[in-house]
């Protein structure tokens, strides 16, 4: 069987990206899901690239018995060919994939979309950057992947 591919995207790849890709992981491991997809994060920017997430962001993922382990790298113009779907976090996020994708001579299979497309709980448009602000806006990070990752599987499956 096919699996099916997603890719998170955010600014540098250790904050909010990671943290979605880890929710969802746990997500498909209690859904027994998880050999059904292919799941990896990316950052725009390569600031970080080869570190591990932020450890405020591991630290509170930690709490919600969820690990973090990925190590940052930057959006290619291969992930629009090996990704189903390709989630931003926020609007500038989206567009810095859409331009790398026109800039690309690729398939462009993949279907571009932002994370809060798929919320329900939570009104937020953007999954806000938590990096320049305090501990609380990881915590609210999580509680805001958590809502919108779950959306999005139940989007798919
Ligand atoms: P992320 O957060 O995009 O959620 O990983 C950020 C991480 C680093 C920076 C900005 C946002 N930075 O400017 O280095």
């Amino acid at each position: 069987m096919k699996k099916i591919s997603v890719l998170f995207v955010c600014l540098g790849n250790i904050c909010r990206s990671p943290a979605a890709e880890a929710i969802f992981i746990s997500l498909l491991e209690k859904k027994g899901l998880k050999e059904v997809f292919i799941v990896d994060s990316a950052g725009t920017g390569s600031w970080h690239i080869g570190k591990k997430a932020d450890s405020r962001m591991r630290i509170a993922a930690e709490r919600r018995d969820i690990n973090i382990t990925s190590k940052a790298r930057q959006i290619t113009s291969k992930d629009f060919d090996q990704f189903n779907y390709i989630l931003a976090m926020d609007n500038s996020n989206f567009r810095n994939i859409q331009d790398l994708k026109n800039r690309t001579l690729s398939n462009d299979s993949a279907i571009i979309k932002k994370m809060q497309d798929f919320r329900s709980v939570f009104n937020e448009q953007e999954v806000p950057d938590p990096y320049f602000g305090g501990d609380e806006g990881f915590d609210y990070v999580l509680d805001i992947l958590e809502d919108s990752v779950n959306g999005f599987l139940e989007s798919i499956c």
